[in-house]
Formats: structure tokens, C-alpha cells, sequence
């Protein structure tokens, strides 16, 4: 049966490791090494830091159909799972580790405020806190570091109206988000950020459970005195929400703005046009050309599966390699374009199958609201930095810039 399949899995041509390093070329393409191997084949072992060898997969068609593969589990505690760094099992944060039908019985729960009509209500409530942002960056000194004055309190204002988490409180959650995200961050001080983040949450339910409001953590609280919802499930959840909601977006404003302000013909576009669907375009394009989650999707083989002309065995570990996958030219013809005019819908950004993103109607509405604005209202928009100087986000799971001086 297995006659067909090629070897590749006795004989590994292992690359050293992944995330690779990115080259010193355009800070926003994929490495080189990995377009190299997606050019070989769909499928390559790959050595981690802690020498297991799991597949990575590289090609855009193959991720799909294994992201959509219930043979396959994204649970970080089985054997074989790809991890990124070293791991402490209760650091799990919540279903996005857990496969169903678990994570279907958790995520059901907090489906209802993500769907696109419950956030396109919230627009106006986003234009007005994007428009304050402006008025305040344009009355202050300059220049600013666009990622603190701007990238990172929208969604975190918006992620905190939601979920009833005090906006005033975001320096603590903020640094100890960016620890849980840090691969270069230890077990021990991974450990600590979520005790710290899952704590705080814990604090929180207590004071939602005597005095209810109308937020996310409030209704949780019901479905904890109902049975249920454990209080440890509802914190996790509530510390997945809350990272997971302010994190990526925050990293997709502050690379996008680099990234358009480095192609200035397509910022000029997005500025100056009247088009709701070019803003909307703009916006996967953005995704996909960005792909900020550079860790991969990580999963882990439950069956043996044959793809490709490969066998996946059982308890191998799979890396889907999405930002490459989004570059893939047999999905999107001159994939290291940036152009916000193309068809960019069918994207993995926000990854594929049941884990795919909960929270991307908010990212989008969010991203669209800021791509509309805020381009248009700081038309002199420029770095404050030469590209060189801006310090990119390797080091983490989530990638963007730690900072972006902007002056105009
Ligand atoms: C541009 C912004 C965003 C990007 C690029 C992004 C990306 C992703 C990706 C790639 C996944 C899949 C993980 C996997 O398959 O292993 C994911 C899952 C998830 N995202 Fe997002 N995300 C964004 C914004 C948000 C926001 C605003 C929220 C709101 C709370 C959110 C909540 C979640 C949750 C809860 C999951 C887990 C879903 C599950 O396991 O069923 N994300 N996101």
C-alpha cells in the first residue's frame, strides 16, 4: 500500500528549524529557505528545538486539507505535538489546545457576540474610539510611536468594552501577553504571565458573579452558576479572549501602516478611494501578505494519513507553515505582490478547519475601520526611523514591530 509514497519520511531532509530566521531582504516575505522548500514539494521534516522532527507543510492546498482533517488534533498534551517551547501541561490556554468535542462545547459558548451582524453592530462604537485615538495623536508631540499611541489601544479598548475588563488595567495584561507569546520567554516565566493573567480573570469573575454587567465575562459567570462552565475553564477562556483579541490586530495595524507606507502606490489607493469593497479587498490582502501567526498552525497526527504522495504516520507531528502557505503562487498568482486589489478572501490567516479564528469579524471590522481612516486623516503620514531601525517582532509567535515612529 505503501509503495507509492516516497521515502521522505525514512530520509528527512530536515531543515534546522522553524520559525527561521527571516533575511536581512524585505522584512515582510517569508525566508527564503522556506520558499525553497515549498518549491521542492508540499511536505518536509523539520528539527525543533528539542530535536523531534515533525512535518512542516508548506503548500497552501495540503495545509487546508489538513487543518480540515478530523484525523488530526491540535491537543498540546498528546505525544507527539510540535511544540514551539518547552511546556508545562496546565498552561494550556483553553480550546484553542483542545480538540472536540470539547473544544466545540467551550467555543460554542462565546460564539454569539463574534458573529459578523452581532460585531457590525459594533462599528460605530470602533470609529469613535479609532477617530479619539487620532484627535489625540494629532494634539500631542511629535514624533510617536505609532504602536503604543494607536496600534495597540484599539483593540484592546475594543477587546476590553466586550469582554468587561477595566481599559485601565491594560499595562498589566498587555506585558504579560506579550510574555505568554514570547518564544524566547522560559516555561517558568510563561508559567507566571498565565498564573498572573489567569489570576487577574479569576478576580474578575468573583466581582461578575456578585454584580453582573452586560459583558462576555458576566453572561460566562451564568453558565458557571448553571454547572456548565467550571470557574478554571471560564478564566481560561476569558485569558484567551483577552490575548487573543488584542495581540494579533494590534500587530496587523502597526505592519500594515509599515507595509503600505513601503508601498506608497498602494496606500495611495487605499487613501484616497471612496470604495468600501477596496477597503474591505485591502484588508485580506493585508492578511494574507502579512500572515502575522508565523508559529504555524501545530497539530499532531492521530491516524496514519496518506497526502501528497506521502504517509503521515500516526503520532508524527504536522506544521502547517501558513505564512507560506498565503504565498503559495498555485493560490495566488504573484504571491509576493502587494496588491490590495487582488481577490485575497480565501487566505489562511486566520487559519482553517474547526480552530479556525473566532474572533476575525472583529479583526476585520477593526482593521477596516482603521485602513479606512486613518490614512486619510494623517495624509503626510511617514516614518519617523529609517526601515532598518525599527525593531520586528522575531522573537515571538505573533509577528510585527515592537515599535513604529511615525511623524507626518
Ligand atoms: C488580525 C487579527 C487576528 C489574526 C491574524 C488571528 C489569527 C488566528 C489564527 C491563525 C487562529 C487559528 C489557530 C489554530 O488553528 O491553531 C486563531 C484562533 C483564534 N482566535 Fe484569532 N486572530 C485574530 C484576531 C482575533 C480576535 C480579535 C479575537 C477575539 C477574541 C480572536 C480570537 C481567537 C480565538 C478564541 C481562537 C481559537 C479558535 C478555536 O480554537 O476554535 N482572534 N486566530
Amino acid at each position: 500500500m505503501t509503495s507509492r509514497l516516497n521515502p521522505v519520511s525514512e530520509h528527512a531532509a530536515e531543515i534546522p528549524g522553524y520559525p527561521m530566521d527571516r533575511a536581512a531582504g524585505c522584512p515582510f516575505d517569508p525566508p527564503p529557505a522556506l520558499r525553497a522548500k515549498q518549491q521542492e514539494g508540499p511536505l518536509a521534516k523539520v528539527r525543533l528545538w528539542d530535536g523531534s522532527t515533525p512535518w512542516l507543510v508548506t503548500r497552501y492546498a495540503e495545509q487546508r486539507a489538513l487543518l480540515a482533517d478530523p484525523r488530526v488534533s491540535a491537543d498540546i498534551s498528546r505525544p507527539g505535538y510540535p511544540s514551539s517551547a518547552p511546556v508545562n501541561g496546565s498552561s494550556t490556554v483553553s480550546f484553542i489546545l483542545m480538540d472536540d468535542p470539547e473544544h466545540a462545547r467551550l467555543r460554542r459558548m462565546v460564539t454569539a457576540p463574534f458573529t459578523i451582524k452581532r460585531v457590525e453592530a459594533l462599528r460605530p462604537a470602533v470609529q469613535k474610539i479609532v477617530d479619539e485615538l487620532i484627535d489625540a495623536m494629532l494634539a500631542g508631540p511629535k514624533p510617536v510611536d505609532l504602536v503604543e499611541a494607536f496600534a495597540l489601544p484599539v483593540p484592546s479598548l475594543v477587546i476590553c468594552e466586550l469582554l468587561g475588563v477595566p481599559y485601565s488595567d491594560h499595562d498589566f495584561f498587555q506585558e504579560n501577553s506579550k510574555t505568554v507569546i514570547k518564544r524566547d520567554a522560559s516555561p517558568e516565566q510563561r508559567m507566571a504571565a498565565l498564573g498572573h493573567l489567569s489570576g487577574y480573570l479569576n478576580n474578575l469573575l468573583d466581582e461578575k458573579l456578585a454584580d453582573p454587567g452586560d459583558d462576555m465575562l458576566s453572561r460566562l459567570t451564568e453558565r458557571i452558576k448553571t454547572g456548565e462552565l467550571s470557574r478554571q475553564e471560564a478564566a481560561q477562556m476569558g485569558v484567551l479572549l483577552l490575548i487573543a483579541g488584542h495581540e494579533t490586530t494590534a500587530n496587523m495595524i502597526a505592519l500594515g501602516t509599515l507595509a503600505l507606507l513601503e508601498n506608497p502606490d498602494q496606500l495611495a489607493l487605499l487613501r484616497d478611494t471612496d470604495d468600501e469593497k477596496l477597503v474591505v479587498s485591502a484588508v485580506e490582502e493585508l492578511l494574507r501578505y502579512l500572515h502575522i501567526t508565523h508559529n504555524g498552525r501545530r497539530r499532531v497526527a492521530l491516524e496514519d494519513i496518506e497526502i501528497a504522495g506521502q504517509l503521515i504516520r500516526a503520532g508524527e507531528g504536522l506544521i502547517m507553515a501558513n505564512d507560506i502557505g498565503n504565498r503559495d503562487p498555485d493560490a495566488f498568482p504573484d504571491p509576493d505582490r502587494l496588491d490590495i486589489r487582488r481577490d485575497a478572501r480565501h487566505h489562511v490567516a486566520f487559519g482553517f478547519g474547526v480552530h479556525q479564528c473566532l474572533g476575525q469579524p472583529l479583526a476585520r471590522l477593526e482593521l477596516q475601520v482603521v485602513y479606512s481612516t486613518f490614512y486619510r486623516r494623517i495624509p503626510t503620514l511617514r516614518l519617523a526611523a529609517d526601515l532598518e531601525q525599527i525593531p520586528f517582532k522575531h522573537d515571538g509567535s505573533v509577528y510585527g514591530v515592537y515599535e513604529l515612529p511615525v511623524t507626518w
